[in-house]
């Protein structure tokens, strides 16, 4: 039996994570930190302040800053971040999401969103998804961040539904780990070798198709 999908916003609705790639990589490499898209993975699904902390971290410059300095890289970032998003409408919806969306509602099944981003409801607003979704949960509403199950358990909590009868669908590490933490089933979009502790993994969103996920969640 299932009773709700839980998805995960960022590189799984709409392609933002490339939008939080490109705001974190300017101020890396204004801040003279290496940065790659091997790095940005570690970052996938990690809250705003996290990343900071992370990318620091791996220039050895944790230490070299105060919290108020601090504070102005993460507004800095999401300025930039906040300006590559405006221009987003449901065209931006990734291919497969709208159909697998629609399946799930003609079978009356729930449907939840459990992001990190602060700028989650700006985002779906803009893709014109807000009605779809039964209840979403962001950054503002949990205490810990991915990797936690917090955020899928609270939107499972709020749909009321057991978490063993939901769906998580992720395209981070930080998140899969969250979805199976949850004792959800994991579905995860990406690359394999990153996403392998997920149950069900696809490379991208126009694979992800209803019919296959149920069959596969009821064998599991
Ligand atoms: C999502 C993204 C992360 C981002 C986080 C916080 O989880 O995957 O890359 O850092 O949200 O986003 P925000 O919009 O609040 O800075
Ligand atoms: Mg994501």
């Amino acid at each position: 039996k299932i009773d709700a999908f839980i998805f995960d916003l960022d590189g799984v609705i709409t392609d933002t994570a490339e939008y939080h790639y490109l705001a974190w990589k300017a101020l890396a490499e204004e801040l003279d930190i290496p940065f790659d898209r091997a790095f940005n993975e570690q970052l996938k699904g990690v809250s705003r302040t996290d990343s900071l902390e992370l990318i620091l971290e791996r220039g050895n410059k944790q230490q070299d800053y105060s919290d108020v300095q601090k504070e102005q890289f993460a507004s800095k970032k999401n300025e930039h971040y906040v300006t590559l998003i405006e221009q987003i409408s449901p065209q931006d919806i990734l291919p497969g999401i709208k159909e697998l969306i629609d399946d799930i509602k003609k079978e009356g099944i729930a449907i939840g969103l459990a992001s990190a981003s602060k700028n989650a409801l700006s985002v779906l607003e803009s893709l014109g998804l807000r009605e779809s979704f039964d209840t979403i949960v962001d950054a503002g509403k949990v205490a810990q961040g991915k990797p936690h199950p917090e955020i899928f358990l609270t939107a499972a909590e709020q749909l009321h539904v057991d978490p063993a009868h939901c769906i998580g669908v992720e395209d981070a590490a930080s998140g899969v780990t969250a979805i199976k933490g949850a004792g959800m089933f994991a579905v995860a979009v990406g690359d394999g070798s990153i996403l392998s502790h997920a149950d069900y993994i696809v490379h991208s969103t126009d694979q992800l198709d209803f019919q296959t996920i149920i069959r596969l969640y009821k064998e599991y």
